[in-house]
């Protein structure tokens, strides 16, 4: 996408108004393509590694997770927007100072998360494996085919995420059913149910897809007693954080055939340690942590937008509540 005549005369901001933007990532130097257009006349300072900050006047940073002790070398820093959905890799950080606002990001990881969960709900329901493994011996050998349509999904998580992944599922005629921390009416979500209470939903659901934040209370959730409340044979897919799930009970319970299969595109230590049995498990289905990628150019337009919020004193969009964790 390219900036419009439009929007970068919208986005440029009064000289005197003008913040040093420090972008700090493995890509740095394309964001500072793009931001240079869209915010033509800002500095942009880039850094791609690890290395002392020596005089940054850096007033805004973009970034996903700058090395240990970064930020606390931006001593004129008093925004970060993440590149990302998920902030809890930074709320820990004892570097990060309690006065910068942190921003964090919506890029299109609603449409492309969906259809990540679509695409492999679909490829379980039709079993393309089996069919292709069948081809390659010459078998020829139908098996039922559970629809869709016909099926309940349990979507934990209803925020910008969840929300458009519920909405493609119930196009294909799904019944959905959400957890969100408290329940409120969500379009295409028949029963919403809330943090106290959302077990109750599991043991209904032929799938349950991880969409929310990892928080203190969200780790772990997914445990051994909610494993075991699934319907045999259901689909577990994470697109949020490893460490929503018991790793070890999930092992077992896809092991014991409970579970019909764990769709995982994120892991505790990314990437995959070679000694995971996640790798070599056969209901596993592992992909490198691409389910919802962020892109140069849906980040920049965010981060410009937020950007003239700044240099204007209004209120940031996607403002992160860091007691909240999102
Ligand atoms: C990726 O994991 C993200 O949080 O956007």
């Amino acid at each position: 996408m390219t900036p419009t005549d439009e929007n970068v005369a919208r986005l440029q901001p009064d000289v005197e108004q003008i913040a040093p933007i420090l972008v700090w990532h493995s890509r740095a130097e394309d964001y500072r393509k793009a931001l240079m257009q869209r915010l033509p006349g800002v500095p942009v300072e880039v850094r791609s590694g690890p290395g002392r900050v020596k005089t940054s006047q850096a007033r805004a940073l973009l970034t996903w997770a700058p090395p240990p002790g970064a930020l606390g070398q931006l001593q004129a820093l008093e925004w970060i927007h993440v590149m990302g959905a998920g902030v809890d890799g930074l709320l820990g950080r004892d570097d990060l100072s309690a006065s910068v606002q942190l921003t964090r990001s919506l890029g299109r990881f609603g449409d492309q998360i969906a259809e990540y969960v679509v695409g492999y709900l679909l490829h379980q329901f039709i079993a393309i494996e089996d069919y292709r493994r069948d081809q390659d011996r010459g078998v020829w050998n139908g098996q039922p085919r559970p629809l869709l349509k016909d099926s309940h999904v349990g979507v934990i998580g209803l925020g910008s995420i969840g929300q458009v992944v519920a909405e493609r599922l119930a196009a294909f005629g799904a019944e959905i059913s959400g957890v969100c921390r408290t329940a409120r009416p969500v379009p295409h979500v028949s029963h919403v149910y809330d943090a106290r209470n959302w077990r109750q939903m599991v043991p209904a659901c032929d799938a349950l897809v991880l969409t929310l934040p990892l928080t203190q209370e969200s780790r772990g959730m997914i445990d051994a007693s909610v494993l075991a409340q699934m319907r045999p044979g259901a689909v577990l897919i994470n697109v949020s954080r490893a460490a929503l799930i018991d790793e070890e009970a999930l092992v077992l319970a896809l092991r014991d055939g409970v579970l019909g299969a764990a769709i995982l595109d994120v892991f505790e230590h990314e990437p995959l340690p070679e000694e995971s049995p996640l790798w070599t498990e056969p209901r596993a289905w592992v992909t490198p942590h691409i389910a919802g990628p962020s892109e140069v150019d849906s980040i920049t337009i965010e981060f410009a937008d937020n950007y003239r919020r700044f240099v204007e004193g209004v209120p940031l969009a996607n403002l992160v509540d860091r007691q909240r964790g999102y």
